[in-house]
């Protein structure tokens, strides 16, 4: 899967991509990622990507031209990818959102809006528009990070242990995904690990991870 991000903040994500599962998830060739810079399709000798609203307003939008340029140069080299726009007016996100994403396995560009917002025209080039959730935020960059990482460890062979992925895979999407889970010492400044996980008693433990998710 081949995932482009289109942001004016390309060396934010540089960490983010280069660490942990979605580093693994490279280098073991399941993914691919490309960050470009909106700023390179700006406009005039001071690559303009904004400018204020019609009609009077605060702020200023990305403008549809740089922003549309930016996304037929990543649709090049994806032709078939799916294009993301992370805004609070979009559909909710949810764990089947993620989920039908990694399935589908198209090739993705996420593109980021910031400042104040965008020029509406840029969603005809956009074929699904996603919120993280009820709040806003100053740029798609963080929503970015996250369907990214929400996806890419649903890939099989990026978690390792292809059976979290999986178990998860049958729980809906307002359920809390994880039960409480320990690790050693047994007893921390009194407080003590769940009796039943100390017991060996497998289908007592899966009975009471069931309870406690
Ligand atoms: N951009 C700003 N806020 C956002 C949110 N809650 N979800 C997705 N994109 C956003």
């Amino acid at each position: 899967m081949k995932v482009q991000i289109i942001t004016l903040f390309p060396e934010v994500f540089e960490e983010v991509l280069n660490n942990s599962m979605l580093w693994k998830a490279q280098d073991i060739g399941v993914v691919n990622f490309e960050v470009i810079n909106l700023r390179e399709f700006g406009i005039g000798p001071r690559n303009q990507v904004d400018d204020p609203p019609y009609g009077g307003g605060d702020g200023m939008l990305i403008m549809v031209k740089p922003m549309v340029e930016a996304i037929e140069f990543a649709k090049k080299k994806s032709k078939n990818a799916k294009v993301i726009l992370p805004t609070p007016r979009g559909k909710n996100y949810v764990q089947s959102e993620a989920k039908n994403l990694a399935s589908e396995n198209n090739d993705l560009i996420i593109v980021c809006p910031r400042y104040e917002g965008y020029d509406e025209r840029i969603t005809d080039w956009v074929d699904v528009q996603y919120s993280i959730g009820n709040y806003v935020l100053t740029g798609g960059e963080i929503p970015a990070m996250v369907i990214i990482d929400s996806v890419v460890r649903l890939i099989p062979g990026v978690l390792g242990g292809e059976e979290s992925a999986e178990k998860e895979s049958f729980q809906s999407d307002d359920k809390s995904i994880e039960h409480p889970q320990y690790t050693r010492p047994e007893e921390f400044r009194g407080k003590k690990v769940p009796e039943v996980l100390l017991s060996g008693h497998h289908a007592e433990i899966e009975k009471w991870r069931m309870k406690n998710q």
